[in-house]
This record gives structure tokens, C-alpha cells and sequence, in this order.
């Protein structure tokens, strides 16, 4: 065995001890990878405005009408606080709750699936039937 051989054996020795002090997680120990990870982003109710065929997003923090206009979309509305119904409107599909706990609708109304839309945020994808929607 030369000098070489003995330096050669010495080096493999090193990178060995370094790669299990390195601790690299195995494939089956995915959680580890898993924890380095950025928390996925909530995803955001998309709500439809039929027969316009607009899109908008809205986010739990605005209700329906709030978050049409800012997508440039004007829906009904006079009083903005559930009580003159002028944005009455009906849920096609998808799951809406209010932000007070008396809106202006009959409980007939609630389970056919009309909603105020001054006072509702979506908490599914919607789509809606809005007739006088326009865009601004
Ligand atoms: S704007 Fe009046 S009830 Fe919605």
C-alpha cells in the first residue's frame, strides 16, 4: 500500500462520516421535506356572475357586493346593510353565509337559496343569478 492508497482511504473515510452527519432524509421520510415547505396559501372562493359571465374573487374578509366592485362589477344595492333587499339574488350553486345573523329574507328564501348580497360572503365557489349585474 502506498502514501496515496493510505490518503485516498483517509478522504472516503471523511465524505462517509460527513454524509450521515448531514443526515439527509430518506424518500421514506417525506414529512421531513414536507416541514421545509411554505404553508399553502388558503384558497379563494371564485364567484360567478350569470347571465354577465363574469369571474371575481372573494376573499371571507369582503362580502359578495364588496368584492364585485372591486372587480368592476356592480351588482344591486341600496341600503348595504340587509334590510332593503334591493340585492336580493339567488345562489345557483355553491355555499354563502351571512355577516349578521337576521338578513331581510323569509326562511322560505334562505332554503331556496337566496341570499343579500350586501351582507353574504362566500364560502365555497358560487355562482349567482344576478339579471341587473353590469360591469363598471
Ligand atoms: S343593499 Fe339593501 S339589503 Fe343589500
Amino acid at each position: 500500500m502506498s502514501a496515496g492508497d493510505s490518503n485516498l482511504r483517509a478522504s472516503d473515510e471523511k465524505r462517509e462520516s460527513a454524509t450521515s452527519a448531514d443526515s439527509v432524509p430518506s424518500a421514506d421520510a417525506p414529512e421531513a421535506f414536507a416541514a421545509d415547505l411554505p404553508a399553502a396559501a388558503p384558497s379563494v372562493p371564485l364567484v360567478r356572475v350569470e347571465p354577465l359571465g363574469r369571474t371575481f374573487e372573494a376573499p371571507s374578509e369582503l362580502t359578495l357586493l364588496e368584492a364585485a366592485a372591486f372587480a368592476g362589477i356592480r351588482l344591486p344595492r341600496l341600503c348595504r346593510n340587509g334590510t332593503c333587499r334591493t340585492c336580493l339574488c339567488r345562489v345557483v350553486s355553491g355555499e354563502a353565509s351571512f355577516t349578521i345573523e337576521w338578513p331581510g329574507l323569509s326562511r322560505e328564501e334562505k332554503a331556496e337559496g337566496y341570499v343579500l348580497t350586501c351582507v353574504a360572503v362566500a364560502r365555497t365557489d358560487l355562482v349567482l343569478d344576478v339579471p341587473e349585474a353590469e360591469l363598471l
